[in-house]
């Protein structure tokens, strides 16, 4: 019987172990690629380069709108959060609008289209 027992809390250890490594390793939730597609993608694009239609109508260089070069990929996560949170130029704030664990999730899978 005893063993049983320990079957469960050593099974019960590894799921919490699981599940916080997903947690640390930044894992972007369908959530947030929905939330890029729907609120990001009309002027990032959905691969992150930049919607080269948009350039005309903001009246911004490509560069501005592409997210997958180094002058995005080596600001930290936090400069992407903030920027997303209050907005910059012709970017939008999304504070308020999108919810803060989402927008860091955002960050992160930024990073992970370059
Ligand atoms: C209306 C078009 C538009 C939309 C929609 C938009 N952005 Fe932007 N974004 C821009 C522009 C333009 C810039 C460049 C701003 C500047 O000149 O600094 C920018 C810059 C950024 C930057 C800074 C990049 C850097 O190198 O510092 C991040 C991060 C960013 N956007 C994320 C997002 C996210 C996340 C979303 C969706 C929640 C989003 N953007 C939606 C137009 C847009």
């Amino acid at each position: 019987m005893k063993w049983i027992i320990n079957f469960i809390l050593l099974m019960i250890f590894f799921l919490t172990a699981a599940s916080v490594n997903a947690q640390q390793s930044g894992e972007v939730s369908d959530a947030a690629k929905k939330e890029y597609a729907k609120s990001c993608a009309s002027c990032h694009g959905k691969d992150g380069k930049g919607n080269s239609g948009m350039t005309k109508m903001l009246k911004v260089d490509i560069s501005a709108l592409n997210l997958t070069d180094d002058a995005t990929s080596n600001k930290s996560d936090d400069e992407l959060i903030k920027t997303t949170q209050d907005g910059h130029n012709k970017m939008p704030a999304y504070k308020g609008k999108i919810s803060d664990k989402i927008i860091a999730e955002i960050a992160a899978y930024i990073k992970t289209l370059k």
